[in-house]
């Protein structure tokens, strides 16, 4: 196994560091030139599509985070009603299905036996279910309607990296599919679509922020407790950050949307708890820095990673690593990474398994 992970310490690194060949693969035969080849999704898809009127997303762990993601896309581009949930509590809840629903369910493994329950529950109530799902021939390629393979190759790190990527563009393009059929114009879709074509080259750009976060990361490694906030679609992103986080160093995480703070978690905030945002430059940004202000009052320190060189600079309590521009839509894709490489440095120093860790397993086959 050694040799398999070349010249990487870990898979997760490795998994980390494919994540822009992950991408391409992921498009390949997806789009062609400006637009969606919607053929991908199956033949019978395209009338599937024209049917759709509400999106019901379910899901587990890492993959509930990149469906929570992609409700944001969904609602904005295709202006149609879009709910996620973990499949374990929707499974067992009296539920109430929309007409015309699509029923997406969101697995690396295809194997969750939760998203599997969920989907045998309610399959016969929507109008049609779609997989997307990085095993083919897995349980649940088999059992739903459709399927869009997201084509990331095996995934050995228990923490999922590049399968939440992956995930994240194949919603895209589902979104693409549905919006289309909603009023989103052509150049919108060719927008996109450039935006998607671009991620593996911005993916590069990002790794190499890795050892500036590796830095970073040495903050974190004496401490017992972490905040993850974000706003809109990177609220999810920080979810994700801090799932990562917990999974693999052990260290409690816990996220917020930064408009919550005031509810609750500003109480914990002292110097004890490193605080860590995810601040792209977009409409949100006032917001979120006002948030961060309230943190730094009450001597939290803050981590940002940072798309607005010129109005979050680094400080007395506050770290700044800075982001390149990335098209809005792009955003949560693009924030992961850095997540990604912050909690993999910090279990390093930590010394825990970071391919395998403690009391977790790669899929969760069993109830
Ligand atoms: C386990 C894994 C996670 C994964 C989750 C859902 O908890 O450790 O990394 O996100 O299962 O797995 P799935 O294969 O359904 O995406």
């Amino acid at each position: 196994a050694a040799a398999e992970k070349g010249p990487f310490k870990h898979f997760m690194l490795k998994e980390i560091y494919e994540q822009p060949q992950v991408m391409r693969q992921v498009l390949e035969g997806r789009v062609y030139k400006d637009h969606l080849l919607e053929q991908a999704f199956g033949v019978a898809a395209a009338e599937v599509f024209d049917q759709v009127k509400s999106v019901q997303l379910l899901a587990c762990g890492t993959s509930y985070h990149a469906g929570m993601v992609a409700r944001y896309w969904i609602e904005e581009l295709a202006g149609i009603p879009c709910h996620v949930e973990v499949a374990s509590e929707f499974r067992y809840r009296s539920v109430v299905i929309p007409q015309d629903t699509l029923l997406i369910c969101l697995s690396q493994s295809g194997e969750t036996a939760d998203t599997l329950a969920a989907l045998r529950e309610v399959k016969g109530r929507v109008l049609s279910s779609l997989a997307i799902c990085n095993v083919p021939g897995s349980s649940l390629v088999r059992e739903t309607d459709l399927s869009l393979m997201t084509n990331a190759g095996p995934e050995i790190g228990v923490a999922s990296t590049k399968a939440f990527t992956s995930q994240l563009v194949a919603l895209m393009l589902t979104t693409l599919a549905l919006a289309r059929r909603h009023g989103l114009s052509s150049e919108q879709e060719a927008e996109i679509v450039q935006n998607l074509l671009a991620l593996p080259e911005q993916m590069q750009d990002l790794l190499k922020l890795d050892s500036q976060i590796e830095e970073m990361s040495q903050a974190f490694a004496e401490k017992h407790h972490t905040l993850f906030l974000g706003r809109g679609s990177l609220y999810p992103v920080a979810m994700e950050g801090a799932l990562k986080l917990k999974e693999i160093s052990y260290i409690h995480a816990e996220a917020y949307p930064a408009g919550e703070l005031k509810h609750g978690p500003l109480a914990l905030v002292d110097k004890e708890m490193p605080v860590v945002a995810v601040a792209p430059k977009n409409s949100m940004l006032d917001k979120l820095k006002a948030n961060l202000q309230e943190v730094r009052a009450r001597g939290g320190e803050l981590f940002v990673f940072s798309g607005d060189r010129q109005s979050i600079q680094q400080e007395e309590g506050i770290s700044v690593i800075s982001l390149p521009p990335v098209s809005r839509l792009m955003e949560p894709i693009l924030y992961t990474l850095p997540l990604q490489l912050l909690s993999y440095h910090v279990a390093v120093i930590k010394g825990t398994d970071v391919d395998q860790p403690r009391n977790l397993a790669k899929s969760v086959t069993v109830e």
